[in-house]
């Protein structure tokens, strides 16, 4: 499983890098928003830093729009995936610029049917969006299982499955459970991954045992 993270902020993705845990980036227009910075600058320091797949959203609504900026974006560097919404003109987009060679990342999925277009439009990338069903009482991870098992019927379907609006680790758990190929994961939920307070606790008596000892590991 493929861990992506889902922030713009460069300080952050910068520390995160360096846990080499990091094997991506998204960003979405709001992200990228809250920066406040000039978008092409941004994406273009993220995908220096990220070896991986980062995924930068086009704005324009309408097929000719897409195009042009995500041919655009793609430009900035080799890692650069155009994220385009799953809309009927967002995945004729999908398909031209899959086409033309650009990965491309279908965002704001919310059933299996959009699922199985993103597939057949070929796309690199599909982005159901879990937290944001819980948030409307239905059950994200319930989408995850049906892509999955959709996409396990048809070898032809090639589109990696990108667990997107994740809020909390147990969103994470069970997207991975479920078989999903990536998580992009906001930076907060990442830092949650690795607290348990037996951890924190079975350090504190090792040490304290170890004190005991009155040793010291000599390290050179
Ligand atoms: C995915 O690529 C999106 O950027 C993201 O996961 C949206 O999450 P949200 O619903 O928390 O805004």
């Amino acid at each position: 499983m493929k861990f992506f993270v889902d922030t713009a902020d460069v300080n952050e993705i910068r520390s995160l890098v360096e846990t080499g845990l990091v094997d991506g980036v998204t960003t979405n227009p709001t992200l990228v928003a809250q920066t406040g910075r000039r978008f092409e600058e941004v994406i273009a320091e993220i995908s220096d830093m990220v070896p991986g797949p980062v995924s930068a959203e086009v704005t324009a609504t309408d097929l000719e729009g897409m195009l042009a900026e995500g041919r655009y974006l793609a430009k900035i560097a080799s890692n650069i995936v155009i994220k385009v919404p799953l809309t009927f003109d967002g995945l004729k987009a999908c398909s031209i610029l899959t086409q033309e060679g650009t990965q491309v990342n279908v965002t704001l999925c919310f059933s299996a049917a959009q699922a199985i277009l993103c597939a057949k439009a070929g796309a690199t990338f599909v982005s159901p969006f879990l937290g944001r069903l819980d948030d409307i009482g239905e059950t994200g991870m319930d989408l995850i299982h049906q892509i999955v098992e959709i996409y396990s019927n048809y070898k032809e379907f090639k589109t990696q499955i990108l667990a997107a609006s994740i809020r909390s680790p147990l969103h994470v758990v069970e997207a991975a459970r479920l078989g999903a190929d990536i998580v992009t994961i906001p930076p907060k939920v990442l830092r949650q991954l690795y607290l348990h307070p037996l951890t924190d606790k079975g350090i504190s008596f090792f040490l304290a045992d170890w004190e005991k000892t009155g040793q010291k590991i000599l390290a050179r």
